[in-house]
């Protein structure tokens, strides 16, 4: 970075910022990654001093850290700390910050607020001079509704900021488990010539949460689990799996390949909406122990027919995985915390074993709670059967499983945030989504939400703590599929 940068969070007494952003850069601080001159500017509507503004941190810092903090790390943290408290549609608080800025020759701007502030702000930027050249900003997610709205937004972000100093974040790209299937895919020689249509069958991407809507349901309710979910990070995790091999990890390659992907799914609409998609809302149930209030139980809430689960059956129309279903599934009060992506390979084409059933090798790659790797094999079990002329093989499914929280125990599980703000002070954008990609996850999605519309499809009830509604297994079951959990 060039000489005195500055990092500035929009949104600095808010939740995110509050529970990631600045643990996260107190970690990096304490690891030492952090610019020695960095400057932290913390921007919000009350008004506060530099000496609350720190005990606010400091607190947040605590709440977040396993160990007490080291008070050398601490105060040099504390150091870089300023507090700029105003409107962010007025000027006069752009004065501030630019006086809080002055002399810094980098900049790179958070804007942890909702996206209807993302107009004012940057307009602010530039009407202080804080939007030239070397100035970055981060967008958090949801860039928008539909593709309207994001269009929008990033008309808004463009008119002051190039698009090489854009960088939308998406938390799912930050996280370790996620970046691994880039090394797995393209580190090894193993999986690369069985990655297509002719040896997987198809692929199940589930992201599956026991939380209802924490408290969020005004933000929540506008959304739903498909423009929460689906438009962003599960459609990052698919772009992974399903993308080309880049020509480099630098990002105009990487996210060239990814908008390939978004670009090739199958739009779905007509009768598919009914046979590919499934939406659901959680009533009441039991979830975790206890008993769970159904989503519009919650606190805050109205009637609503928003959906909190939802399962598709996508495709990527294009040669590598022509016909290959790609089931997508995200729900909030499932009965685990679990995200996973499985790779169903297919089946051997001819059997020499008899009566025994032979199991299709299956990759399954979790990202959490656990992260981890395990391939199902099928192996010979130790018995003598009556085989006659087959030999009595007794055959038997087994995995093969690579923990990386074991292989990596000494290493601390970081927030998926330490690893993207590090990236976006490196100015490299290879981890954040590129409008294009942005754009296109609108377009795919917005065809299924018309779908809905125009169809009338409510959401089906589920009872809290079980995998949705019965149609989501109709869904796979259908093409003689079963869901894996
Ligand atoms: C956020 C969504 O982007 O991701 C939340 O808005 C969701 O609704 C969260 O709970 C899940 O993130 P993680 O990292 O806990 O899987």
């Amino acid at each position: 970075m060039r000489a005195n940068p500055a990092i500035v969070i929009f949104g600095a007494t808010g939740d995110l910022a509050r529970r990631m952003l600045f643990p996260s850069l107190y970690f990096l601080d304490a690891d030492g990654l952090l610019p020695k001159d960095l400057r932290i500017v913390g921007a919000a509507r009350s008004p506060l001093r530099d000496s609350d503004f720190r005990a606010e941190v400091e607190k947040a810092v605590r709440e977040r850290a396993d160990a007490p903090l080291d008070p050398e790390v601490w105060k040099r943290f504390a150091s870089r700390l300023r507090y700029c408290g105003g409107d962010a549609t007025k000027a006069d608080t752009y004065g501030c910050l630019a006086g809080l800025l002055e002399g810094c020759e980098e900049r790179v701007f958070y804007l942890s607020t909702s996206p209807a502030l993302y107009g004012a702000i940057v307009r602010g930027l530039a009407g202080a001079k804080l939007s030239d050249g070397e100035s970055r900003i981060i967008v958090e997610k949801p860039i928008g509704r539909d593709r309207a709205s994001c269009d929008a937004i990033n008309g808004e972000l463009a008119q002051h900021f190039s698009e090489n100093r854009i960088f939308r974040i998406d938390h799912y790209l930050g996280k370790e488990a996620v970046q691994n299937l880039i090394a797995l895919r393209f580190a090894n020689t193993l999986f690369e010539p069985l990655w297509d249509k002719v040896s997987i069958d198809h692929v199940q991407i589930t992201v599956a949460e026991t939380v209802g809507v924490e408290g969020r349901f005004a933000y929540y309710d506008e959304y739903g689990a498909t423009r929460d979910m689906v438009q962003n990070h599960i459609l990052q995790l698919l772009c992974l799996v399903a993308m080309e091999p880049p020509a480099d990890l630098d990002p105009e390659s990487v996210r060239n390949e990814k908008v390939k992907v978004l670009r090739s799914l199958k739009p779905i609409a007509g009768a598919d909406i009914a046979r590919r998609t499934v939406r659901g809302q959680y009533k009441r149930g039991v979830s975790e122990g206890g008993t769970a209030p159904g989503y519009t139980e919650e606190e805050g809430a109205r009637p609503s027919d928003t959906e909190t689960f939802v399962a598709l059956c996508a495709h990527v129309d294009n040669w590598r995985w022509a016909g290959v279903p790609f089931y997508l599934r995200t729900g909030k009060r499932m009965p685990a915390r679990a995200s996973q992506i499985v790779i169903q390979f297919r089946e051997v084409p001819h059997s020499i074993f008899g009566s025994n059933e032979l199991i299709a090798n299956r990759l399954t790659i979790r990202l959490q709670p656990e992260e981890g790797i395990a391939l199902t094999l099928m192996n010979k079990t130790p018995t003598l059967a009556q085989g006659g002329a087959r030999g009595g093989f007794e055959l038997k499914p087994l995995s093969l499983n690579l923990s990386l929280d074991d292989a990596f125990a000494k290493t601390r599980r970081r927030i998926a945030y330490e690893r993207l703000l590090l990236e976006a002070l490196q100015n490299n954008s290879t981890l954040f989504v590129r409008r294009d990609e942005s754009e296109a996850a609108w377009t795919w999605v917005d065809g299924i939400i018309r779908g809905w519309n125009q169809q009338g499809l409510a959401p089906a009830p589920y009872a809290a703590g079980t995998w949705g509604p019965s149609g989501a297994f109709a869904l796979t079951e259908r093409n003689g599929h079963t869901w894996f959990e």
